[in-house]
């Protein structure tokens, strides 16, 4: 008999906390609803005390997502508690996490408490989860270096007090494969409530264990991982979701437990978190990176092509990777544009939206002969984009670059909805048209990365293009795509200014 393994994805939350990760509340439904087609079991939204817009963003998630569990950070405090509890009121079917460090260090140098008073504030903070829901994670913070006596005590009380998942961070990435395998075996071994919740790990990526150390934990009994899509996350990051399910499906021979993952949905949801965030997949990444099914040997080609298990383990397709389909043209109707959006799972609130993105697209399909499912993606970035309370808006551009030449660019944007010229020279195209803007705008921002993809094949591609900026400590992402470079580049970095022109306080949940 096999078990099942819940699969926890915390790329809304622990993903988000990657510095120059944020996302807004439409990208976190996005995501969202993705990583639920995928089937993941428990999606964790946010930490709803971070800020208005974090409350905002689970609440929306909460009220979108119908098959899995939403789930909300807490800290170990009743304001936390509460705030998560609202938060989620709406879903159909809802978690708290609540955490309290339980190491050494952070009790002494971070919380300044003693272990009793950590035992009882966990305790409290579990109870008063369970007047909101009946399904409360707790998690001692740093547990992989906590203690084992200690562990066992909290973990003990607060199974007691009414949790039902007892999750073990590695907060640090500090441990190692067969040490916290152990760790979880004793956990699960010496606790004498261990039967009543279910174990879960969460492992960080520092020495690049994540993966193994979360594998390391299931073979010793813990059903629950915690995880992120192309192992996005504080630091080094999470385990990654792709390369922890692809194991258990690969390694069946190992492991008395699997996933109800639609693992064919790997590689859009994967696609989907990178362009969202700005944060590349290098090409070698397992399951995900472009290579990861390139055979670019010699040897290699021939074995495959003569059995494909001659070196393959898994089939590229299994994970979602198929070549680009063309699915829409110039003369294809409204109706078929929203029938193969709602087959992608994008759904419009309003006839107006399904409008302005079909124009949208009739746009693009002007540009570009063939659109890819893709393309057709980045147009609901694009339109979401736009619905950003926009005060910078591109209305014109002139790009000159000739060889021999400085490269110059002239522009006019609306800001607050009154025209404005800019005009600048450059290194380069894309430099001379920031170099307008901000002749505009004046804005005080850092330039922290600008990176070009193209979406799909092809020199008539649309370019993706990722602006990160920072102003005061603040990041943000800014998105832009075209089949014309420099245009999406000025997309970008507008949209970026618009999302950092929106003031925002948000706290960290864990210091
Ligand atoms: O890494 C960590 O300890 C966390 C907790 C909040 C679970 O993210
Ligand atoms: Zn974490």
């Amino acid at each position: 008999m096999t078990d099942k393994l819940i699969i926890f994805d915390t790329t809304l939350r622990d993903g988000e906390q990657s510095p120059g990760a944020s996302m807004t509340k439409d990208e976190k439904v996005r995501i969202a609803k993705s990583l639920e087609r995928m089937r993941v079991d428990v999606i964790e939204a946010g930490f709803p005390r971070a800020s208005k817009g974090d409350f905002d963003a689970v609440q929306a998630v909460a009220r979108e997502i119908k098959e899995s569990t939403v789930c909300a950070l807490a800290r170990a405090l009743d304001a936390d508690i509460d705030t998560a509890g609202e938060a989620l009121k709406e879903a159909n079917s809802s978690r708290i996490h609540t955490f309290i460090a339980t190491s050494p260090i952070h009790m002494e140098k971070k919380l300044r408490m003693t272990p009793d008073q950590v035992v009882e504030q966990a305790v409290k903070a579990v109870k008063r989860a369970r007047n909101w829901t009946n399904d409360v994670e707790f998690s001692p913070e740093d547990a992989g270096r906590s203690e084992l006596d200690f562990l066992c005590r909290v973990i003990e009380q607060v199974i007691d007090a009414g949790a039902t998942t007892i999750n073990i961070p590695d907060t640090v990435g500090y441990n190692v494969p067969q040490q916290f395998g152990e760790l979880i075996k004793s956990l699960i071994s010496r606790i004498p409530n261990a039967d009543k919740a279910v174990f879960s790990v969460h492992c960080h990526n520092d020495l690049g264990l994540a993966v193994a150390n979360s594998l390391s934990a299931v073979m010793q009994g813990a059903r629950q991982v915690e995880c992120t899509i192309n192992g996005l996350g504080e630091r080094a990051g999470n385990a990654a979701l792709e390369e922890v399910v692809m194991t258990l499906r690969t390694r069946q021979d190992l492991f008395t437990c699997d996933t109800g993952i639609d693992t064919t949905r790997i590689v859009s949801t994967s696609r989907l978190v990178s362009s969202i965030t700005g944060f590349a997949v290098q090409p070698n990444k397992a399951i995900v990176g472009a290579n990861a099914f390139a055979h670019e040997s010699g040897i290699h080609q021939d074995g495959v092509l003569k059995n494909r298990e001659t070196y393959e383990i898994m089939r590229a397709e299994d994970v979602g990777w198929s070549a680009n389909r063309m699915v829409m043209g110039k003369h294809s109707g409204r109706n078929a544009f929203r029938t193969r959006m709602q087959e992608l799972g994008i759904s419009f609130e309003s006839e107006e939206q399904l409008n302005i993105t079909f124009a949208r697209f009739k746009d693009l399909a002007d540009k570009k002969h063939e659109i890819y499912d893709e393309d057709l993606q980045s147009l609901v970035s694009e339109s979401e984009s736009a619905a950003v309370n926009e005060q910078f808006k591109l209305v014109s551009m002139k790009v000159c670059s000739e060889t021999g030449e400085v490269p110059i660019a002239a522009l006019t944007i609306t800001v607050n909805g009154v025209e404005q010229q800019g005009r600048a020279e450059g290194s380069g195209p894309v430099d001379a048209a920031f170099k307008a803007i901000e002749s505009v705008v004046n804005s005080q921002t850092e330039l922290q990365l600008y990176s070009v993809n193209s979406i799909t094949s092809g020199t008539d591609a649309q370019g993706e293009v990722t602006v990160r900026l920072e102003r005061g400590g603040r990041i943000v992402n800014g998105q832009g795509a075209d089949v014309d470079i420099v245009t999406a580049s000025v997309k970008a970095y507008l949209n970026a200014l618009n999302k950092i022109a929106a003031p925002e306080e948000r706290a960290h949940p864990q210091v």
